[in-house]
This record gives structure tokens, sequence and C-alpha cells, in this order.
């Protein structure tokens, strides 16, 4: 099994039972996934490491503490990881992004690459790779695969849930990488969904369905 990281947050699950009922409009369906994923971004930024600047406050010449931003990769799982890369990039406008497009083959369910773009030096990056659900594992595993070939100094997987089945293939495939979702919920079906789940996310956020 990988590190896996539930964050329990009160606001976090509140939000999070919101987006689970069927009749949220599409609009709050995106509006609640972009607060949801600020507070994930502070979760899964917790161990960011800092640099120390000087600055002058009205007073006096003090150094303190700032993140590097520029160090920092979002790596979106197209399409439905746009949905958590906007409400990452709001809490740190400063991290670079990168996309892996991937669609899920609905005969196999395996994960078929059609898009890969990368910011540069990635040797010298961290990075976070955002996808909101976590179901087979297929395409999150393919992503970091992908990534794991360029080297990162890190890699860490955001998701808002996920399901045994998903943790355990992530956790076969790469048990270094840690998840940070906000539910483990019962499991998948046979068509690839999570259950209870909250349906197709890309449909619920895009209103394409
Ligand atoms: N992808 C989704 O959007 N929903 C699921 O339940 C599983 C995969």
């Amino acid at each position: 099994m990988p590190t896996v990281h539930v964050v329990q947050h009160p606001l976090v699950q509140h939000k999070l039972s919101l987006m689970r009922n069927k009749e949220a409009s599409t609009s709050s369906f995106r509006r609640l996934l972009d607060e949801l994923s600020m507070l994930m971004a502070y979760e899964v930024t917790r161990d960011m490491p800092m640099q120390e600047i000087e600055i002058e406050t009205p007073l006096e010449t003090m150094k303190t503490q700032v993140i590097d931003g520029k160090k920092l990769v979002f790596v979106s799982i197209l399409r439905a990881g746009t949905g958590i890369l906007d409400g990452m990039l709001s809490v740190v406008p400063g991290a670079r992004v990168g996309h892996i497009g991937l669609y899920r083959d609905p005969k196999t369910l395996k994960a078929v690459e059609y898009y890969f773009k990368m910011p540069q030096a990635m040797q010298e990056r961290d990075v976070i790779v955002v996808d909101p659900m976590l179901a087979t594992g297929n395409s999150a595993i393919a992503a970091v695969e992908r990534l794991k070939a360029l080297r990162p100094k890190s890699i860490k997987f955001v998701c808002l849930l996920t399901c045994p089945e998903g943790l355990a293939a992530m956790g076969k495939a790469h048990p270094d990488v840690p998840i940070y979702t906000a539910a483990v919920d019962r499991e998948l079906n046979d068509h690839g969904y999570i259950l209870p789940g909250l349906g197709d996310a890309g449909d619920r956020m895009f209103g394409t369905k």
C-alpha cells in the first residue's frame, strides 16, 4: 500500500458531500471543486521547501521564509485534472504546470496517451499530479511512470476520491508516491466507476452529460 493521507478536515468533508449530490448544478460542482482543491493544496504543500529572504518591514529589516513556487509543478491529467489545477494555482500562483492527456479505453479501461507537455528542468522540480478520481489507477500509474522517466525530485498524487482497488494498483506500481485524497470509497464497479462516488467528474464539471 502507498502512503495515503485522507484529509478529514470538516470543510473538505462538507464540500465533498455537496459535490456527491446528483442535484448539484454544474456551476456549484465547479465552484466546490475549486474550493476543495485550495484546501487540498494546503495539505499537500505542508512540507514544501522554503527559502530565506531578507525584507524590510515598516520598522526594520528581517529575514523571513517564502515558498519557492517556481520549483513546484502541478501536473494535470486531462481532462478532469483541470478542475483541481485552477484551485491549486490560486493558492500557489508561481507553480509551473504540466499536462498529460490520457483517455480511458472504454473496453479495456487502460490509459492511452495523446498529449504530454512538461516544463523544462524537471530534475530540479517537485511534482504534484492531480486527477479528481483515482479509480482503476490506470491513468495515474501511466502518468507517474512517464513522469518518473524525467527524474523529478519528488512526486505526489492528489485526488478527491479513491477506492481500495485504485489504492492497491497504485501501491503496487508506485509505492513511493504518496496519495492525498478527501475520501476512500467502498469499491469500483464493473465500468470502472467509484461507488458511491460522485459520477463522472469530467462530465459533472464541464456539463457534458
Ligand atoms: N472517473 C470518474 O470520473 N468517476 C469515477 O467514478 C471513476 C473514474
